[in-house]
């Protein structure tokens, strides 16, 4: 059993904290917002992710974590330190470290005893050597050590993805203390590669933007078999077959989204000019991405003409199934370029209607359900494959819909069973008829050869 804080109670802290208590140790999660600290107090997550409420109830109910505004209190007490803070987006791309100086400054003041500070939040290359160089100002007599471990939890999944990591990466100048932040991870069982501060971040920044990079590559080569008649999802199978590529991260549609992939691409490339470097796939990568986005829009326009009074219906606004997060949604960025064109929005999430309604158009209409969404629209676009969606009765849709236009933004539906129910269906990358457009409104299902 270890002594451990965590400073920062978002999607990484919280998850951290808690899985760390659940392995056994004593944990106090620190945060600067009072209304979150005391709602955790009562069992509140500020957060939605599969399992972590109970796991937290669980915790606390065991006295193995708690939860404070109170630095002196959690810092004092513990051997590691976790820095699990935001660092979003600057001004220029850049990541925005306010969060971490202000963390590391506290720590410093709050430090007892020796302590092992370990930075769990993704920051630019060289931020480990900033960290022990704020806390060396504000505190000389500060015994401590700086150990870089970047996440790599997926929201929605990020239970499993602590417990059952592919690895565990460390990074320090402190050999001695990266081998003890080894043996608390020891109960995970996963491999560890213990490396310099500035290798680990950039082992976090490279694993995000190969990530990103494979998506946009899928998406990419989606426009591709549109135009030549290929189906993506038949090629992605085909090469993820493959063991040299694998099939994970090959799914073609409207882009990624969230808190990690569009900034931390940005950050890298930033990073990389402001060393006189052009990231020129990066740049690819981030373009790819927002073209998808306005795929959608093409799409339409080239099956209803103009987007002017039509009504759209848009199924799913989180970034990704399991989440209610909306940071770097597709949808919201769909949604604003529909907006500009006319369009009135009909839209429908199970989880994040709430967190979305900020960020969309004033006049936007949402439904309690699929089909209420669907009700009198011209066209249905997929934006996040929620299980819900994959079965939803299609007669049904058909038969509320003002046109049976389907957009299917994450290939979830069948092209074939979707034509044989009537529907125009246009996945990402499964084959674009190539029809004249009709000016009148709709193009005649019989032209697109369905
Ligand atoms: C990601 C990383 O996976 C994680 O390791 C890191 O620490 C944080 O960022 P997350 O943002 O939770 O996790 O989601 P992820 O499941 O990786 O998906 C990111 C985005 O890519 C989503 O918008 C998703 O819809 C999109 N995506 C993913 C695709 O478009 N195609 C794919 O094949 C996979």
């Amino acid at each position: 059993m270890k002594q451990i804080s965590v400073i920062g109670l978002g999607y990484v802290g919280l998850t951290t904290a808690t899985c760390f208590a659940d392995l056994g140790n004593t944990v106090v999660g620190v945060d600067i917002d009072e209304r979150k600290v005391s709602g955790l107090l009562q069992g509140k997550l500020p957060i939605y992710e599969p399992g972590l409420e109970e796991m937290v109830r669980r915790n606390v109910a065991a006295g193995r974590l708690q939860f404070t505004t109170d630095f002196d209190r959690a810092v004092g007490q513990s051997e590691f330190v976790f820095i699990a803070v935001g660092t979003p987006s600057g001004a220029d791309g850049e990541a925005d470290l306010r969060y971490v100086r202000a963390a590391a400054e506290q720590i410093a003041h709050s430090l007892k005893g020796p302590a092992i500070i370990i930075n769990k939040s993704t920051v630019p290359i060289g931020t480990g050597d900033l960290v022990t160089t704020i806390i060396r100002r504000t505190n000389p007599h500060a015994q401590f050590a700086v150990v870089s471990n970047p996440e790599f939890l997926r929201e929605g999944s990020a239970i499993a993805d602590f417990m059952n990591p592919d690895r565990v990466v460390l990074g320090a100048e402190d050999h001695e203390a990266a081998q003890r932040v080894a043996e608390l991870h020891k109960p995970l069982a996963a491999p560890v590669i213990i490396t310099d501060t500035r290798t680990a971040e950039m082992i976090k920044y490279a694993s995000n933007a190969f990530l990103a990079t494979r998506i946009s590559f899928i998406n990419e080569i989606a426009v591709i078999c549109d135009e030549l008649g290929a189906d993506v999802k038949e090629v992605a199978r085909g090469m993820g077959l493959d063991k040299r590529i694998g099939s994970a991260f090959l799914d073609a549609g409207v882009g990624y989204g969230g808190s990690c992939f569009p900034k931390d691409v940005q950050a890298l490339a930033h990073m990389a000019a402001i060393h006189g470097r052009h990231p020129q796939l990066l740049h690819a990568v981030m373009e790819i991405n927002r073209s998808q986005r306005r795929l959608v829009v093409l799409r339409l326009r080239d099956i209803l003409g103009t987007l002017d009074g039509k009504t759209i219906a848009l199924l799913g606004l989180s970034f990704k199934p399991q989440t209610d997060d909306t940071r770097e949604a597709p949808a919201l960025e769909i949604a604003h370029l529909l907006h500009l064109e006319g369009a009135k929005l009909r839209v429908f999430d199970p989880l994040s209607m709430d967190l979305a309604r900020p960020h969309l158009p004033p006049d936007t209409v949402y439904a309690h359900d699929p089909y209420d969404a669907a009700t009198g629209a011209d066209a249905l676009v997929v934006v996040t494959e929620w299980n819900e969606f994959k079965q939803l009765d299609l007669h049904q849709l058909k038969a509320v819909m003002g046109r049976p236009v389907i957009i299917d933004g994450r290939n979830i539906y069948d092209p074939r069973e979707m034509r044989r129910e009537g529907f125009i269906y246009y996945g990402i990358g499964r084959g674009r008829p190539r029809v004249p457009h009709d000016p009148n409104g709709l193009v005649a299902a019989g032209a697109l050869g369905l």
